[in-house]
């Protein structure tokens, strides 16, 4: 810890042991999202599907993805550490990376590529001119999810979005790469405060059901981010994967019927 995180601790302690309560404050049940531009606010033609979450959860959302990120950029900016900063007990954090943590490390590093390798493997890199040591993908997320449970939050482990799956004039799906399989060990090893949504899964089926022309017109820009129409299909796809598996931490806060819902469960 450094000296200045180690004096604000020390500061907050004191602050909570003058308050007369001596209590947390507090305040509803909340969901927290973790992930990149797929997930993220609005920019220009572009959404993210967390945007369109809250329209189906009882709960209130935080939506602290960020565009560009990945597993690792999210930690090594602090990213994660905000949020586990501020959950309180059952807490629900939805955990979301892929895109940005492919690359190679080797020609140049970009601050997001992750080190090959499924846990506490590490690599030699450097970025911005400095010596760093890059992590896994498991071992980020294992990290961060290890944090929020002990914190007494729960982690939701959603595999990523595919690209558009008709590119290639046909659909085309299988397992969604290795950030797929990756995400679905983590909630595993985390245990029985994590649980797994195959949210890439459940978006390329609805996709293939809307045919190449459906789904052409949700990727305005690029064969990766959706326009707000396909932002909202994709929160759809995860609320469905979500119910089809019985709802998980969020049964119970999950407005619709699994029936009413687009798709079909997998
Ligand atoms: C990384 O660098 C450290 C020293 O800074 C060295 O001990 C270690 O062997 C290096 N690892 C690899 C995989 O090159
Ligand atoms: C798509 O599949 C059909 C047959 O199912 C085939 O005739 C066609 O060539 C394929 N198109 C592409 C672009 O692969
Ligand atoms: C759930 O219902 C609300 C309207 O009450 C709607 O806005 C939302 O998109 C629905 N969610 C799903 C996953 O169908």
């Amino acid at each position: 810890m450094h000296s200045s995180s180690l004096l604000s601790v020390l500061a907050l302690a004191a602050t909570t042991l003058s308050a007369p309560s001596g209590h947390v404050e507090k305040r509803a049940q909340t969901v927290y999202l973790a992930g990149d531009s797929t997930m993220a606010k609005a920019n220009g033609v572009i959404t993210g599907w967390g945007v369109f979450v809250p329209y189906s959860l009882s709960l209130p959302v935080v939506n602290k993805a960020i565009g560009g990120r990945s597993s690792r950029s999210f930690t090594v900016e602090g990213r994660f550490d905000e949020i586990i900063e501020v959950i309180q007990p059952n807490d629900i954090v939805i955990i979301e990376f892929g895109h940005n943590d492919g690359g190679s490390l080797s020609s140049s590093d970009n601050g997001r590529s992750v080190c090959p390798g499924t846990g506490a493997e590490t690599c030699n890199s450097t970025y911005n001119d400095q010596a760093v040591t890059v992590h896994t993908f498991p071992y980020y997320l294992t990290e961060a999810g290890k944090a929020i449970i002990a914190k007494g939050g729960k982690v939701i482990m959603s595999s990523q979005t595919p690209n558009n799956p008709w590119e290639s004039g046909n659909f085309s799906y299988t397992d969604g790469g290795r950030f797929v399989t990756f995400a679905k060990d983590v909630a595993k090893a985390l245990g029985s405060n994590a649980m797994y949504v195959d949210h890439g899964a459940y978006t390329a089926s609805i996709f293939n059901s809307l045919g190449k022309a459906g789904t052409d017109k949700l990727f305005p820009q690029d064969h990766t981010h959706t326009s707000p129409t396909g932002a909202d299909v994709v929160a759809k796809a995860f609320v469905k994967g979500l119910q089809c598996g019985g709802g998980g931490f969020l049964k119970g806060f999950v407005k619709n019927g699994t029936e009413t819902i687009p798709g079909t469960c997998l």
